[in-house]
């Protein structure tokens, strides 16, 4: 070390008074360009309230056999609900997806069948129940039924997969900030789904996005089980950070 390095103060050799917040806890919208983030920013440009809008649509709509609509039965809305999904479902004494409740009471609830994934209805309602939390702190609830789905998640997420033999961790903590294939990578945490995804030049889910992500490692795609614990583990390690839903990405 050259001996004038040691009489820098010891806060300027570690870079502190710059933007200092570590990579791998940013939310995917701070490295994205400003326009995008104008986008998202600005409800009469973001294209993704289009489908909280029908969202709401849904939530008062009647099902044809005569059940109560979503509103019959939770007239006081959904404010903070989505901050702490996926959450442990007492009735079904297992942790379950915001998606998965929703669909949850349109079979139980309303006597009606499942929505798919990437349906319409189930995008906008879960877009129109999120918005409700937006801006809110993201948290997971203290349950120590979660814990074992959580640590699952996290031993999937360090896990190596796929013909490029890649974790996600070694893209969204190790890599993060850097470049790959035109797009930056982002830390990788699902503050805002569903989102409006420019690529898809629609709504998709976060179950979709993570499909993107095992794609682009050549891995399978996660089951449904995988795929409830890596979005446990993701909004754990999110916790605190604002909710974003519905947000705009690349
Ligand atoms: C080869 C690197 C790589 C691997 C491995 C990878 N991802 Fe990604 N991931 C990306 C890139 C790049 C993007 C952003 C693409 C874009 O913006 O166009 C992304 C986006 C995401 C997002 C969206 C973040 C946001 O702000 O909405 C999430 C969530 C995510 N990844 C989770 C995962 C998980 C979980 C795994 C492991 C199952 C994984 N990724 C594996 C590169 C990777
Ligand atoms: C007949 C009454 C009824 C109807 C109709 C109904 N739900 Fe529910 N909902 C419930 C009950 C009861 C629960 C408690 C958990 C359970 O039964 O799964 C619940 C729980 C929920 C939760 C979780 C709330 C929380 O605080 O964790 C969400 C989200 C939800 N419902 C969304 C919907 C949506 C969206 C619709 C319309 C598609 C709907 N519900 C229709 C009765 C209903």
């Amino acid at each position: 070390m050259r001996a004038w390095l040691l009489l820098l103060p010891l806060p300027l050799l570690l870079g502190a008074g710059r933007d200092d917040t570590p990579m791998a806890s940013r939310s995917g919208f701070d490295v994205m360009t400003p326009a995008l983030q104008a986008m998202q920013r600005d409800d009469a440009q973001n294209p993704a309230l289009l489908w909280s809008a029908n969202g709401a649509t849904h939530w008062k709509a009647e099902p044809p056999n005569g059940r109560p609509a979503c509103v019959g039965c939770h007239a006081t809305g959904m404010a903070g609900v989505a901050a702490r999904y996926p959450s442990f479902s007492e009735p079904l004494k297992r942790p379950v997806t915001l998606s998965q409740q929703i669909n949850r009471c349109r079979t139980e609830h309303q006597d009606q069948p499942a929505w798919t994934s990437e349906s319409e209805a189930l995008l906008a309602l879960s877009a129109y129940i999120g918005q409700q939390s937006r801006g809110l702190p993201i948290a997971p609830p203290q349950d120590a039924r979660l814990d074992e789905w959580r640590q699952a998640g996290e031993a999937l997420y360090r896990q190596r997969m796929g013909q490029l033999n890649l974790s996600c961790a070694q893209c969204h903590e190790a890599r993060a900030g850097q470049r790959l294939a035109g797009a930056t990578i982002p830390s990788g945490l699902a503050t805002g789904y569903p989102i409006y995804r420019l690529e898809w030049q629609g709504m998709g889910s976060l179950q979709r996005r993570l499909r993107n992500c095992t794609t682009g490692v050549r891995a399978a795609p996660l089951n449904e089980e995988a795929l409830t614990q890596v979005e446990l583990y993701l909004m754990q390690r999110a916790a605190g950070l604002r909710v974003e839903t519905p947000a705009v990405r690349p």
